[in-house]
């Protein structure tokens, strides 16, 4: 959520900015700035839209600037409240929220100084400016004392034009030592290609970066730092020769799942978290969005396979709902990105209240991994596009992985065998779900959308949903298929689309009879299926036929052409599936 870089060097500092904002883009892209120093003065370019405007606009000169591509939080997307902010000598960008602005504002406005935009941001570097005597390393020190709630800064001084600082509370920051110069950054793949050593600054400390030192600070106390020990991602992946990330990402899911699957009884590094799976009676399960659904999924297969009671909370809930630990409580913090601000505060609180914290993440350098007992990785490589697709999958073949572990433990015998089926399974149907596209142009004119299933199934609608809303626009919500006649029923309508996912056996005919009940009323029904016996029935305008898998790990296939009905539907309606309004891929805000 924003991206923020910076650089000072031997090269034009302004390329560099503009390369590492593009790598950063997924983080926020409703404007765009830079600010170079040269010659003692700043030289300020900052744009409404997306990083590109910036190109032709920046000053050619000057090895020492900062950037940063925004996701607002307070105020509009615009060129005012665009960072950097400046303020007497200093240029500000800023990751995060100043919880305590208001009244660091005010005292700012007591003195007589004119606030130019409409954001937290501005505050730090008017206080800067306060604080400032000679040392801006020491401001810095003074400023970050004063501000309460989440920052990653990185900030110039014109005094000071061989000196870049940063600092860090709650935000992810990096910085990077290469061969032209000294870098920073929201995200390593930013800083891909162009450092051998990264650094992560952690909560409370600060950094000076020279043309030739970088130097870590803690309390006022310098500090040595151990470099990140970075399997590196690489850079940021070309789209291959799909039009979008997300297809492109789509068709990674096979070897997304294959990697993240984890024979945790044969690995030797899943030793110490063997003992603690042993001895776990209750899980609560943490995480935002999409991974909030893989823990719903995973509630259905744990309960199922290892009889593990299984709570799912939304992480920004969980936060404020004093959540009870009991001994054996196991909490897992699902996040794809590591950085998502309530799933790390959850974690935090759950580890305070003595719990095991175990990360399921793709990111193992992130903060989440930081403050977890344990981190199991998974392995869907890098994503960009802004909705989750392949990392869903991930999620979900690690903790189908862990189900079949905790129920071995149980001697309920593990279900490894069937997991290992799927990633084959997965290349079938997702060439299988390019069929989806007509029911796509169908819908793309409706004025909502409706998904539902029973068990397992009625996680995969919950996904289905928030991938349709979250790139489409299209309002849609998910719903057990038994609760739609307890209030959703009012919405259908002639016309309106309903899919109904229908994988578990048992429950068929059960959510067959809701088919029923939306037909009746015009609905019109796309089946998602695996069970061949209900494509053919009158209610079923179209369907897609899934290949059968044990049934409680099937919202890791059902799901496949759920994404892609959310694809083509945004495409239909003309949006950018990549980078959807008002999202951001890593939301390190509360
Ligand atoms: C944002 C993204 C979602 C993602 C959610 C949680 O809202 O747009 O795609 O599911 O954050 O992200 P995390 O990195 O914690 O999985």
């Amino acid at each position: 959520m924003c991206g923020i870089v910076g650089y000072i060097g031997k090269a034009p500092a302004a390329p560099i900015l503009l390369d590492g904002l593009k790598k950063l883009e997924y983080r926020g892209y409703d404007s765009a700035g830079v600010a170079v120093l040269h010659e003692g003065k700043l030289s300020v370019v900052r744009k409404k839209g997306r990083v590109k405007e910036l190109e032709g606009c920046l000053e050619p000169t000057g090895s020492v600037g900062i950037g940063h591509t925004r996701w607002a939080t307070h105020g509009e997307p615009s060129e005012r409240n665009a960072h950097p902010h400046v303020y007497g000598k200093f240029a500000v960008v800023h990751n995060g929220i100043l919880e305590n602005y208001h009244a660091l504002k005010r005292e700012c406005e007591e003195r007589g100084e004119e606030f130019l935009s409409e954001t937290d941001s501005e505050t730090v570097a008017h206080l800067l400016s306060f604080y400032y005597e000679g040392d801006a390393l020491s401001a810095l020190q003074k400023t970050t004392a004063r501000l309460k709630g989440s920052y990653a800064l990185a900030v110039l001084c014109t005094d000071h034009p061989d000196s870049l600082f940063l600092a860090r509370e709650k935000s992810p920051l990096i910085a990077g030592v290469g061969e032209e110069g000294l870098y920073a950054a929201s995200d390593v793949p930013a800083l891909a290609g162009k450092c051998h050593l990264l650094y992560s600054l952690s909560d409370g400390e600060l950094a000076e970066l020279t043309r030739k030192s970088l130097r870590f600070f803690r309390g006022g106390e310098e500090i040595e730092k151990l470099p990140l020990c970075v399997e590196t991602m690489g850079d940021i992946p070309e789209k291959g020769g799909y039009a979008h990330y997300m297809r492109k990402e789509m068709g990674e899911i096979g070897s997304a799942i294959a990697n993240s699957l984890v024979d945790f009884a044969s690995e030797e590094r899943f030793f110490d978290f063997n003992r603690v799976l042993c001895q776990t009676e209750y899980i609560q399960i943490v995480a935002c969005g999409t991974a909030y659904h893989s823990g719903i999924a995973a509630k259905y297969a744990i309960e199922s396979l290892a009889r593990i009671p299984v709570d799912v909370t939304v992480a920004s809930e969980y936060r404020y709902c004093d959540p009870i630990i009991r001994a054996g409580t196991l909490v897992i913090a699902v996040s794809q990105s590591g950085e998502t601000a309530d799933t790390i505060a959850a974690a935090r609180l759950a580890k305070e209240r003595g719990a095991t914290v175990a990360a399921v993440t793709n990111v193992p350098y992130s903060s989440l991994t930081e403050i977890s007992d344990f981190v199991l990785e998974t392995r869907a490589g890098r994503e960009i596009g802004v909705a989750a697709t392949k990392s869903f999958n991930a999620q979900l073949a690690l903790l189908y992985s862990l189900a079949a572990e905790l129920a071995r433990t149980r001697g309920r015998g593990g279900n490894f065998q069937a997991l290992r089926l799927i990633p084959a399974l997965s290349e079938r149907v997702l060439s299988e779900a390019e069929g989806i596209k007509n029911f796509a142009l169908g819908i793309a004119g409706a004025k909502s959308a409706y998904f539902i299933g029973r068990g397992a199934d009625y996680c995969a609608a919950l996904e289905g949903s928030l991938k349709l809303k979250e790139i489409s626009y299209l309002p849609s919500e998910g719903y057990p298929a038994g609760e739609l006649k307890h209030g959703t029923l009012a919405l259908i309508e002639k016309g309106t689309p309903v899919v109904a996912i229908l994988t578990q056996s048992a429950l068929a005919e059960k959510t067959m009879n809701s088919v029923s009940e939306v037909y009746a009323r015009g609905g019109k029904v796309l089946l998602v299926t695996s069970l061949p016996e209900y494509t053919d029935r009158k209610e079923v305008e179209e369907s897609i036929l899934l290949p059968r898998c044990e049934e409680v790990f099937s919202p890791i296939l059902s799901v496949i052409p759920l994404q892609m009905l959310a694809y083509y539907t945004a495409l239909a309606r003309g949006n950018d599936p990549d980078k959807p309004r008002n999202l951001a891929k890593s939301v390190t805000v509360e």
